[in-house]
């Protein structure tokens, strides 16, 4: 499977530091964030892993990433987004390096500390269809939320006024090659961009989305209220 972390956009709520810096190059602790993902996939046993960005930055990832003793064992390809046309948009830059695999895809400000090792080989076997991770949190109105019966995801919500549930949908997805075709036939949502949302929701309709919940910590690191908390967390340990 190739591995994807997606490291454009524009950053805006982290203004503006991130007019200059890429928020994905800044520290958490004593790591530039996208080593967080970048660990989750290397962990997980992925080889092959494709970075996204926007054109001025991907130098600086290169520079970080290429000849570095720590993911010596990773062969990396990087990919430019044109413009932060959405997460489903960045998705589709790396169609043609995946070769008809399936892929593991991560939001590169996201830090997931659960072990995905398993969940991703079983995954690997199945025949097809795509899996989300979801978390438990305190403030479900600040993302997309799942909306779970009997033990089946029957809606998603996203960033609900009233939630229906405390379900997040983190920054993780796996998919099988559906997903080039289902975006292609995306129409950009009304704040113009390609939803990853609307992604999953064609799995949905299809019955072939599945979910694991996550157990340990999980940050989205989209303020500088949850980068102060995830800096903390990461020094305490
Ligand atoms: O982190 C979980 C949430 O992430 C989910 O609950 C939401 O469904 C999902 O849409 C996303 O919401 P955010 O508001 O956090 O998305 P944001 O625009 O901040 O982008 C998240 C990451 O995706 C960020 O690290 C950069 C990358 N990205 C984003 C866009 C819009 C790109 O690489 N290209 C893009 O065009």
């Amino acid at each position: 499977m190739k591995g994807i972390i997606l490291a454009g956009g524009a950053g805006t709520r982290l203004y503006p530091v991130t007019k200059v810096v890429n928020k994905h190059l800044l520290l958490v602790y004593n790591k530039p964030m996208i080593y967080y993902p970048l660990n989750t996939l290397v962990n997980a046993g992925l080889k092959d892993i494709i970075i996204v960005s926007g054109k001025e930055n991907l130098d600086s990832f290169k520079k970080l990433l290429t000849g570095n003793g720590k993911f010596s064992n990773v062969n990396f390809n990087f990919v430019v987004q044109k413009q932060a046309a959405g997460i489903a948009d960045a998705l589709r830059t790396c169609k043609k390096l995946t070769k008809g695999e399936k892929i593991v895809a991560v939001l590169g400000d996201n830090i997931i500390e659960d072990d995905i090792t398993e969940i991703i080989s079983n995954f690997e076997k199945q025949n097809q269809g795509a899996r989300i991770f979801l978390k438990e949190v305190k403030q479900p109105e600040k993302f997309d939320i799942a909306i779970i019966k009997d033990n089946k995801i029957i809606d998603f919500e996203e960033k609900p006024v009233s939630p229906k549930s405390n379900l997040a949908v983190t920054g993780l997805y796996l998919y099988d090659n559906q997903i080039w075709q289902i975006i292609d036939d995306l129409q950009p949502s009304f704040r113009g961009e390609l939803e990853i949302t609307d992604v999953n929701n064609y799995y949905l309709k299809r019955n072939q989305l599945g979910y694991n919940i996550l157990k340990k910590d999980w940050f989205d690191l989209d303020t500088f209220s949850t980068l102060l908390q995830a800096n903390l967390k990461m020094a305490q340990k």
